[in-house]
């Protein structure tokens, strides 16, 4: 229904207001008595063969929800009717700001990508806690993804993360720690070692100091060279990380199909979808062979298929994680997903 009937409606306007709609219409929709279970029935496929324990957390199955399409968790109870495995909200910075100014999201249809540049736009920590707090499904696991106000020098990045993880982390399963975003200038800097093993020490500190500390995980870019991602792995060592989440979108052009115009004419953003598919694959399986599959890995970019998602976990990912390829295909890529992985 959704690609014949949804997507060419969805796909004739601004591609942030296609993603409001949506929202919005799955919200009303979810109030209609009846409806949570029709979703049920037709999107939420599960199997006892599909539950994984990663990082001492049972999921049910592991295709998730990437990070940024429901950052201030407005949607998580209607999410887990779709048949999610788990959420990852956010990125959430400890203030609410706006983001960038739009357009901030636009289609590259030929190459079933999308550009954007958000810039971390989200309610603030305070206010999603509250709103976490407040849900209805209290089995679907939630993972918190955390980031830096746009106005905070990276000398003060530490204590934005700090205060990100001391908001949600008693309504959070598992934390992310996002670096990797290319549209909050100068983020990217602090995937160097020493600013990001300080700031992860930081973190994990407040952390272990807990009653009950979370698996805390690291999401990288896929532009990083292989001498990068071996400091990301010493570093993982280092500050004891639970995992990674690999990869967030791409500032590369390479490989794409549109016309080139038309993308210069974009502008700035990270490049998600299908042109991003083998690079973060290729991260996935180097990170997983340098790590003697130690590290479990959240495995992301470009998964459109159940053939893609085989491919993600077969290089190593414990988990998968999906945004694009959810706007493309539609809800029913997730238990297309989960039934091909059913059947072996
Ligand atoms: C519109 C949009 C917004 C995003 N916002 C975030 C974000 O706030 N934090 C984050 O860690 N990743 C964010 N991402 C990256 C995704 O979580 C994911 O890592 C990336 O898009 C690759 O997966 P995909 O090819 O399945 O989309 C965003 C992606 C898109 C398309």
């Amino acid at each position: 229904m959704y690609k014949p009937l949804v997507k060419p409606i969805l796909f004739t306007l601004d591609a942030e207001r296609a993603h409001h709609l949506v929202f919005d219409n799955l919200r009303r929709a979810a109030r209609v008595p009846g409806t949570p279970t029709l979703l049920r029935a037709l999107y939420d496929f599960q199997h006892p063969s599909l539950a994984r324990e990663v990082f001492g957390l049972k999921f049910p199955n592991p295709v998730g929800l990437a990070a940024g399409f429901d950052k201030n968790a407005v949607l998580t109870d209607e999410l887990a009717t779709l048949g999610f495995g788990f959420v990852e909200i956010g990125t959430v910075t400890p203030l609410p700001q706006p983001g960038n100014p739009q357009p901030r999201l636009f289609r590259l249809p030929q190459d079933e990508a999308l550009v954007n540049r958000m810039g971390f736009n989200n309610d603030g920590a305070a206010v999603v806690a509250a709103r976490l707090a407040r849900r209805a499904n209290r089995q679907l696991i939630i993972g918190g993804n955390i980031g830096k106000n746009k106005d905070t020098p990276n000398e003060r990045a530490a204590e934005d993360y700090v205060a990100g993880f001391e908001a949600l982390a008693e309504v959070v399963d598992y934390f992310v720690v996002n670096v990797s975003s290319p549209n909050t200038p100068g983020l990217r800097e602090l995937q160097e070692k020493k600013p990001l093993i300080q700031l992860l020490q930081q973190v994990q500190q407040r952390n272990q100091a807990r009653a009950r500390p979370r698996p805390l995980l690291l999401k990288i870019a896929p532009d990083l060279t292989d001498s990068q991602l071996d400091d990301i792995l010493e570093i993982a060592r280092e500050t004891q990380l639970s995992g990674l989440v690999a990869t967030n979108t791409t500032i590369s052009r390479d490989n794409l199909s549109s016309e080139p115009g038309y993308v210069a004419s974009l502008g700035a953003g990270g490049l998600s979808g299908k042109p991003l598919r083998a690079r973060a694959t290729e991260v996935i399986r180097y990170l997983h062979r340098k790590s003697d599959g130690g590290l479990p890995i959240i495995g992301a970019g470009g998964i459109h298929s159940a053939a893609d998602a085989r491919e993600k976990l077969e290089a190593g990912a414990a988990l998968i994680q999906l945004y694009t390829g959810f706007i493309y295909e539609g809800p029913a890529l997730v238990s297309r997903i989960n039934r091909s992985l059913v059947r072996g």
